[in-house]
């Protein structure tokens, strides 16, 4: 870890979490948009977009490939589409950052066009898996590659790639996607079904692009050959986020928060049902849709909680706030056991090991399974002790431990914050705003 890529932070107990507030916009949303944008006829409008590393990272990558996105403001994008068959090669490896869904995505993106593209990320992203990607990728007639599966991937030019008939052997919407989006350049039908279904945005949002898509709940499947119209996207705020502030506001005695303007997809709104059955008071006001997704404003007000198994059909659509969901278990009565979460060894961090490890360190009994995890709660009254403690470099874990120092006796210090970047530009003030003692640790 150079000291360049390290910022450390000290979170404490701070105040009741009290306020109205918006979170930043979706990550998944936010990279589809740009990337359908882009490869669209005419000009689209991305409203509400990610300002974050990860999803700048996607628009910079586009740009390299030929097309001009403008941001007026921040939160908006001007994307002058090329059409499907205008996207130019790059002199420069394409670098992804530490965004897995901006990786695996273009990767399917690219596999079909008429030029070589390098992807590159960063040494968290060079670690995860791609073979997931590559394998349906070559059978549809790409190549790529890579060493052992891992990035950087190396993408050949090939011509009119060929459908195939995909079952998912995870249950990942990035890899659903990356089929789909080689699908688009594909000879043919291309049919992608999931034994779990996961988010379906890059469906939504191709059918929202003209691109005529037949998709439920488990099953997508497109024809070649089409062409994407211009359209505008608004972009929800992301659930991901919201999930921090739902578990600090449910933990810390005297909480009432509002998040205005959530997007509540019922594939991301996992944590929701978890959180309900362990007995929180999340109430979800004002239903509407925005840019084509279900939203909400969540009031969320503190309850005691009690432990929980969380059921392995709803893993798929919680799957990254198992790390908050972590804290809300530590401060609940009795134990939560989480199982058939092997995926959560392959996210930014192997998120398994790196929870229990920094709860370990802070107090909390958890027992590790190669696939999940139990972890014994200190109870409604319960504290951890104060600590230093290392997210390494994984935004997630960063934010869910400032989140479980709300109730500690001593300071928490967190090693390694910056990746929060990726996901949630401006957590640690929108954090304090609310209530949430957490400040940049003083530098040294
Ligand atoms: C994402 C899908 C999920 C999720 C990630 C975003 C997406 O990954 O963890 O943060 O935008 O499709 P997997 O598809 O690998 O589960």
């Amino acid at each position: 870890m150079s000291g360049a890529e390290r910022l450390d932070w000290i979170a404490a107990p701070g105040r009741p979490v009290r306020g109205e507030i918006r979170v930043p916009g979706d990550k998944s949303i936010s990279h589809r948009a740009v990337m359908l944008a882009a490869i669209a006829d005419g000009v689209s409008r991305v409203g509400g977009f990610l300002e974050g590393e990860d999803t700048r990272a996607t628009t910079a990558i586009l740009g390299r490939l030929g097309v001009r996105i403008e941001a007026p403001s921040a939160g908006e994008r001007v994307v002058q589409g090329v059409g499907l068959h205008g996207l130019r090669e790059s002199a420069q490896p394409l670098d992804c950052g530490n965004a897995g869904t901006g990786m695996r995505l273009l990767c399917g993106l690219l596999a079909g066009q008429g030029f070589e593209s390098t992807l590159v990320g960063d040494a968290s992203l060079s670690k995860r898996p791609m073979g997931r990607v590559i394998e349906p990728l070559t059978r549809m007639g790409a190549s790529i590659r890579s060493s052992n599966g891992l990035p950087p991937l190396r993408i050949q030019a090939k011509n009119n790639l060929h459908s195939i008939d995909f079952e998912t052997p995870v249950a990942s919407a990035q890899l659903k996607s990356a089929v789909l989006l080689a699908g688009l350049y594909a000879v043919g039908t291309t049919r992608v079904r999931e034994r779990q279904p996961t988010r379906d945005y890059t469906e939504s949002m191709l059918a929202a692009f003209g691109w005529p898509i037949r998709y439920q709940p488990g099953e997508a499947e497109l024809e070649g050959g089409h062409r994407l119209r211009a359209t505008d996207i608004a972009v929800p705020g992301d659930f991901s986020s919201a999930a921090f502030l739902l578990v600090a506001a449910s933990v810390v005695p005297g909480s009432d928060l509002l998040i205005r303007d959530v997007g509540i997809n019922p594939r991301r709104t996992g944590l929701l049902a978890a959180l309900r059955a362990m007995g929180a008071d999340i109430v979800e006001e004002n239903p509407r849709r925005l840019g084509g997704e279900p939203a909400a404003d969540l009031r969320v007000r503190h309850a005691p909680l009690h432990g929980i198994d969380v059921p392995p059909a709803l893993v798929p659509d919680m799957i990254d706030e198992f790390p908050v969901l972590f804290v809300a278990a530590t401060f609940a009565e009795g134990t939560t056991t989480v199982r058939d979460a092997a995926e959560l060894r392959v996210k930014e961090s192997d998120r398994l090991a790196g929870m229990a490890s920094a709860l370990r360190t802070l107090g909390v009994a958890v027992d590790e399974s190669p696939d999940g995890a139990a972890i014994h709660g200190l109870g409604t009254k319960g504290r951890l002790r104060g600590g230093r403690i290392d997210s390494l470099g994984d935004h997630r874990l960063a934010m869910a431990f400032a989140v479980a120092a709300q109730r500690a006796d001593g300071e928490v210090a967190i090693d390694d914050c910056a990746n929060v970047a990726t996901s949630f530009p401006g957590f640690i003030e929108l954090a304090a705003a609310v209530g949430i003692g957490l400040e940049p640790a003083p530098t040294p």
